[in-house]
């Protein structure tokens, strides 16, 4: 990412999420407060939308994507939730994410929100601690590809021995195979027993990693993809046992079969994964 501006996809995420919230077009999809996390300029772009409801809120070529990334919610959601209850959820390349004020359960959970500080400046200045669902919120400012992520989370009170959750949603891909492995094995070394990380990642369409023009040009590329076999060995290298891996066809079949979605409507994000590990 561009090194001293917010990250510009972690905005059109949550720009998706909050317009995906207006009208949810998947089961179990709700993202109130997507919208409280956006700039000032991208929050005038929802409330335009809101009055073309029950129109899409989505422009035909956002909607695919827009669709992808509710599916991608409420998996990791689910995850999330049938992992609880665990003391410790730190959220890697955390971007907008507004999981810490919208996930019941995280009563007795403290969030770590790590990301790099561009992004994370954004964030606090958007966030309000009243409406915080978790016990409480430390932010963690990091460049993985410069930062040593044990040291800043060690300083921010984490706790090695508690059960902790790691989520890392829509981050693996912006950087080099060798940064992803390290940040697993970092996390590893961190956790204690019981505790495991979802992740999203790109996954190989014909043994190569799909490439988009669009993220070049935004000054995000993509930089990493896995076939199954390669992220299993990475997990096993980086002390990860890998339990879950499933895409866009296993999340329609599972939660809203028949739906109407393809590759060409979704764009390169089809071969986006989630995967869950434990702590070997
Ligand atoms: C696509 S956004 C995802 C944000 C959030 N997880 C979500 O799904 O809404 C990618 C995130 O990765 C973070 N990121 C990218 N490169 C990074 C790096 N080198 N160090 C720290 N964070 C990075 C960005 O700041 C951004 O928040």
């Amino acid at each position: 990412m561009r090194k001293h501006r917010a990250s510009n996809t972690a905005k059109m995420v949550a720009y998706q999420r909050a317009l995906g919230n207006l009208i949810p077009a998947v089961p179990g999809f709700v993202d109130p407060v997507a919208e409280e996390f956006l700039p000032e300029k991208w929050k005038k772009r929802v409330e335009k939308v809101r009055d073309r409801i029950p129109a899409s809120p989505f422009p035909f070529w956002f909607r695919g994507m827009g669709i992808f990334n509710q599916f991608r919610t409420v998996v990791l959601d689910k995850a999330i939730g049938s992992a609880l209850p665990f003391q410790q959820l730190v959220i890697l390349g955390a971007g907008l994410d507004g999981r810490a004020w919208r996930l019941p359960g995280l009563e007795n959970t403290v969030v770590f929100e790590v990301d790099h500080p561009a992004t994370q400046l954004l964030k606090r200045q958007q966030a309000t601690l009243q409406s915080l669902k978790a016990k409480d919120i430390r932010f963690v400012g990091i460049d993985f590809t410069v930062d040593h992520i044990v040291a800043k989370l060690d300083e921010s009170g984490f706790n090695r021995n508690a059960k902790t959750f790691w989520l890392w949603e829509g981050g693996t891909m912006y950087l080099k195979p060798k940064e992803v492995a390290a940040t697993f094995s970092s996390i590893a070394e961190l956790s204690g027993r019981h505790s495991s990380v979802a992740f999203t990642y790109m996954g190989k369409k014909a043994g190569k990693v799909p490439g988009s023009l669009f993220l070049r040009l935004i000054g995000e590329p993509i930089r990493s993809g896995f076939s199954r076999d390669e992220l299993v060995r990475l997990a096993l290298d980086s002390g990860w046992d890998l339990t879950e891996d499933s895409g866009i066809k296993d999340w329609i079949r599972g939660l809203s079969p028949g739906m109407d979605l393809t590759e060409r409507k979704v764009g390169m994000q089809w071969y986006e994964r989630i995967a869950v590990a434990v702590k070997c």
